[in-house]
């Protein structure tokens, strides 16, 4: 009877536990802004700055090319998506989210005519098809600059031209969906 009893006890914890457990994972995932596939589309109908593309999944585009177009960089509004090839995207969650990215959620997606698939999304540890974690280069960057590579912000080079990389972003297929 004292062995089932504690049995039951044990079981109740680990129930309480559990529940404790799945409230502030929910607390947290309520926190972050919503991105599924459908957040994603054609690269270049997002906003060009110097040869990325930025958008604000909040509404406050202002905001965010206040500080892309800042000559002494800033702190990236949350909301803030940022992409240089269409597989790629940096995408600013609210304040408190991450410390080690500056709130930044890495995402490489896969995509093709039909839309797009996220293929990993993450903060610290999300690796690109190259094998190299984003926020490993990206964190390389002086810290007016946000994350946010471009050239001569102290991030190592990537091996692509302008001209690759506007190739690149010209071939996304999900643009000019016949839809
Ligand atoms: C080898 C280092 C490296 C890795 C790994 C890397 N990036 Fe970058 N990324 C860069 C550099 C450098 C630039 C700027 C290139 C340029 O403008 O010539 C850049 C540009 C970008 C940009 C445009 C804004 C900016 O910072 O200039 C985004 C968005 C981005 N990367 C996202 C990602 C994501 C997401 C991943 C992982 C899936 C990733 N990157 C992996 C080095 C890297």
């Amino acid at each position: 009877m004292k062995k089932l009893h504690m049995m039951l006890t044990a079981t109740a914890m680990g129930v309480a536990l559990a529940l404790v457990g799945a409230a502030q994972l929910t607390a947290q995932s309520d926190q972050l802004i919503a991105v599924d596939e459908d957040t994603f589309g054609c690269i270049t109908e997002m906003n060009p700055v110097r040869g990325f593309f930025v958008d604000n999944l909040l509404g406050d585009l202002d905001a965010t090319l206040a500080v892309a177009n800042s000559a002494n960089g800033g702190t990236w509004p949350t909301g803030s998506m940022v992409q240089l090839v269409p597989t790629e995207v940096m995408i600013k969650q609210p304040e408190g989210t991450s410390a080690a990215t500056n709130d930044w959620e890495f995402f490489e997606l896969a995509v093709s005519a039909e839309g797009s698939e996220i293929v990993t999304r993450g903060f610290t540890d999300v690796v690109n098809r190259f094998g190299g974690n984003c926020l490993g280069c990206h964190v390389k960057a002086e810290p007016q600059w946000d994350m946010i590579c471009e050239t001569g912000h102290g991030c190592d080079p990537i091996p692509l031209s302008r001209e690759m990389l506007t190739t690149i972003q010209q071939s996304d297929p999900r643009c000019n969906r016949p839809d």
